[in-house]
């Protein structure tokens, strides 16, 4: 539906299903139903990890509540400034909560290292990461991440709630962008 600026499928829409299932399954085992901190507190780092969040959340077997931050450091470039702003905070403390951070992709990382600090400093019981996408060969600062579902080349990808400059979100696979795109 975007011509010719999906250069390559690089995971498939079943792919990315599987490892989905595979990833909540890991992930339950580590959370007791009926803990004393309550439900697993899901934060989906808005906007990118919006379709990996709500079918990660209907993949989990034990009960969730869903709550929703925006950060932004890209803006419309392909590479991340390192600036990272907050659009959209909690509404919500997470004090004394075990808190999964929901993120799409782990690029350079300066994002989810930041998020981190920030969200460790509102005292959460626990404080882990589940990522669908990283790219080892991007991170610029050591970020300890929980569960990885892929670990992808260093190209740009869209797709699955990835975007360039808002665009192709929407597309139910991982793509690489055809540098025709963005050059
Ligand atoms: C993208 C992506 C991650 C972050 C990863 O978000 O969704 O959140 O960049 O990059 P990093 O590891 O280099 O920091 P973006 O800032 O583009 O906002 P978006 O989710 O609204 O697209
Ligand atoms: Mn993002
Ligand atoms: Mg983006």
């Amino acid at each position: 539906m975007y011509g010719d600026d999906i250069a390559s499928v690089l995971i498939t829409e079943d792919e990315i299903k599987a490892k989905i299932e595979e990833l909540a399954e890991l992930v339950a085992k580590r959370y007791p139903p009926d803990s004393p901190e309550g439900d697993l507190l899901l934060i989906c780092v808005l906007k990118g990890a919006i379709f990996f969040m709500t079918d990660f959340a209907r993949a989990l077997p034990i009960p969730t509540q869903l709550e929703f931050m925006a950060v932004s450091s890209y803006g419309s470039s392909t590479s991340s400034s390192g600036v990272v702003r907050i659009m959209k905070d909690l509404d919500k403390d997470i004090a004394g909560r075990n808190v999964l951070i929901v993120e799409d992709i782990i690029d350079s990382g300066l994002t989810l290292s930041w998020l981190k600090r920030n969200l460790s400093t509102r005292n959460p019981a626990s404080l882990e990461v589940v990522t669908l996408l990283r790219k080892p060969d991007a991170l610029r600062t050591p970020v300890d991440v929980a569960h990885v579902g892929f670990d992808i080349p260093n190209e740009f990808v869209v797709g699955y709630g990835l975007d360039y400059a808002e665009r192709y979100r929407d597309l139910p696979y991982i793509g690489t962008l055809n540098p025709a795109v963005y050059s």
